[in-house]
């Protein structure tokens, strides 16, 4: 078995697990990175969402082998030091955050968004953020911090 070496959250990483293994297996049981959250396990609900190469992908479905030298972003690796990403301080200020299981894969869905489009419309944001699921229905309040988050970095992700 083949070392899989790639970058998480800004670190050089290597894990020595079968690269069928899923990437969300690895981050929640080898690096004890637990906010990536287990939902349907299908890639249908967007609660695993992490970013590979700044892109928005289903961990859930994502064999290992295939963030080999990439680098991936999980929601542990948003804040710098003490400061919240700004989308991770709009969801807190819009009360977009209830039982917080989707909150994780919504904010690196957002993030993506953002950095490909940093000034949304709420018909794009609520396009983008549709195969995000949320069971408490914080959809309103979601799109609203998304919304908030866009005006307030100004291009900058
Ligand atoms: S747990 Fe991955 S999409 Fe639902
Ligand atoms: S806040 Fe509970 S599932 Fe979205």
């Amino acid at each position: 078995m083949n070392p899989i070496r790639f970058s998480l959250n800004g670190r050089p990483v290597r894990l020595d697990l079968d690269e069928g293994s899923t990437l969300l297996r690895a981050l929640r049981t080898e690096f004890a990175l637990t906010g990536t959250k287990y939902g349907c396990g299908e890639g249908l609900c967007g609660a695993c969402t992490v970013l590979v190469d700044g892109r928005a992908v289903r961990s859930c479905v994502t064999p290992l082998g295939q963030v080999a030298g990439k680098q991936v972003v999980t929601v542990e690796g948003l804040a710098r030091g003490n400061t919240l990403h700004p989308l991770q301080q709009a969801f807190i200020d819009h009360g977009a955050v209830q039982c917080g299981y989707c909150t994780p894969g919504m904010l690196l869905s957002a993030v993506a968004l953002l950095q490909a489009n940093p000034r949304p419309s709420r018909e794009q944001v609520i396009a983008h953020m549709d195969r995000n699921l949320c069971r408490c229905g914080a959809y309103e309040r979601i799109v609203d911090a998304i919304e908030a988050a866009g005006r307030q970095m100004g291009g900058r992700s």
